[in-house]
């Protein structure tokens, strides 16, 4: 066979093939094409190459040459078609998807109230100049009882009113009800001395602030507490609290309560809300107060709040005579409740969906 013949033929192959392979519109077709133009056994490649003994031998190199030029031409024609379709697949099943098709309601969550009853708090009081700050939620003794002026006898470090928590030594097998076992060493014996519990109030917040900074102090503490309560329509085991400590120079009770009835009024609305004060007692404050709000045509109690004791501030290495605060410590979940018209506090903490996506 005369080599022109033979590049003849090859170019028509050529021509041939990478036209079929750029019209293909679906995988079947392109595998009709890839089977007659590649196929190993009877595809045309393959009977050009057969053709390839019969050209003269002198022309053999040139012809072997024309014949893989072809070939990689209609390869890479093959491989092009290839990532042709691939590509318009992916095109389809995107514009399969229609995102504006109704479907199914989609549920959207939202934050629950206490937590947005805080969120609200904190904005509040921020904008009166004071600073959210984060305290332990497991404490020892020191920071709940003993350095806001409640001493060991008091009715309030009762192991019945408080969470306290089992610590390695209570724990430890044989190592109650038998006196101290002698291969305790000391940081067993320190451990012992130094029970933890479920803080029962943010007022240990108070003392932490005060024990790392120098006056002055003008800070908001707002998180949980824990009291072994029975639950029922004003009673949890666990609620939030939102604590106030204000420590400055010539700070009296006129400040405290303008700023708790600021708070009020800007959480409520002006005319929304009264809150009054009755005297009261609290280890850590003197003079000390109870803050109630109005609601439902009778009184609800929000917290308490006072001047801190001389007591707390020596604590805490502060000079009584050099400067004076005041503190107040509020319920989050009565505000919230007030604010919502919830009746029991349990509807906060039972999480049924129905109730909570109303808030
Ligand atoms: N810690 C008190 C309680 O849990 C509330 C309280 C009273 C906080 C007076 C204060 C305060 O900061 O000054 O019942």
């Amino acid at each position: 066979m005369a080599l022109a013949d033979f590049v003849a033929d090859l170019d028509a192959l050529a021509d041939a093939a990478q036209q079929a392979f750029a019209s293909v519109a679906d995988a079947a077709a392109l595998e009709e094409a890839r089977v007659e133009y590649t196929g190993a056994k009877a595809g045309k490649l393959k009977a050009a190459q057969q053709g390839l003994g019969k050209v003269d031998k002198a022309d053999k190199p040139a012809a072997g040459k024309k014949f893989n030029e072809v070939k990689t031409a209609v390869e890479a024609a093959l491989e092009a078609a290839q990532q042709r379709l691939a590509g318009s697949a992916k095109t389809q099943a995107r514009e399969a998807f229609d995102p504006t098709l109704p479907g199914r309601p989609f549920r959207l969550g939202h934050l629950h109230p206490v937590t947005q009853t805080i969120a609200d708090m904190k904005d509040i009081m921020g904008r009166l100049g004071f600073t959210a700050v984060e305290g332990p939620e497991i404490e020892d003794e020191w920071h709940n009882f003993e350095a806001l002026n409640i001493p060991a006898i008091h009715p309030a470090r009762d192991p019945l009113d408080n969470f306290y928590l089992a610590t390695a030594t209570t724990l430890a097998p044989g190592s109650s009800n038998r006196g101290p076992s002698p291969a305790k060493g000391p940081a067993a014996a320190a451990r012992e001395e130094k029970p933890l519990l479920l803080r029962s109030q943010t007022s240990t917040v108070q003392i932490r602030v005060m024990e790392s900074t120098p006056p002055p102090v003008r800070i908001i503490s707002l998180g949980r507490v824990y009291r072994p309560d029975t639950a029922d329509a004003t009673h949890y085991p666990m609620f939030h609290q939102i604590e106030g400590l204000l420590i400055d120079r010539g700070v009296t009770m006129a400040d405290l309560k303008s700023v708790l009835r600021l708070f009020c009024q800007s959480y409520f609305g002006k005319d929304e809300v009264h809150i009054r004060f009755r005297p009261s007692f609290f280890p850590f404050t003197e003079p000390s107060v109870e803050v109630d709000m109005n609601w439902q045509g009778g009184w609800m109690e929000m917290g308490g709040a006072g001047m801190v004791d001389p007591n707390v501030l020596r604590a805490v290495g502060y000079d009584p005579e050099e400067v004076t605060g005041f503190a107040f410590g509020l319920g989050v979940e009565r505000v919230c409740m007030r604010q919502h018209g919830i009746t029991d506090i349990r509807a906060l903490y039972e999480n049924d969906v129905r109730f909570l996506s109303q808030f």
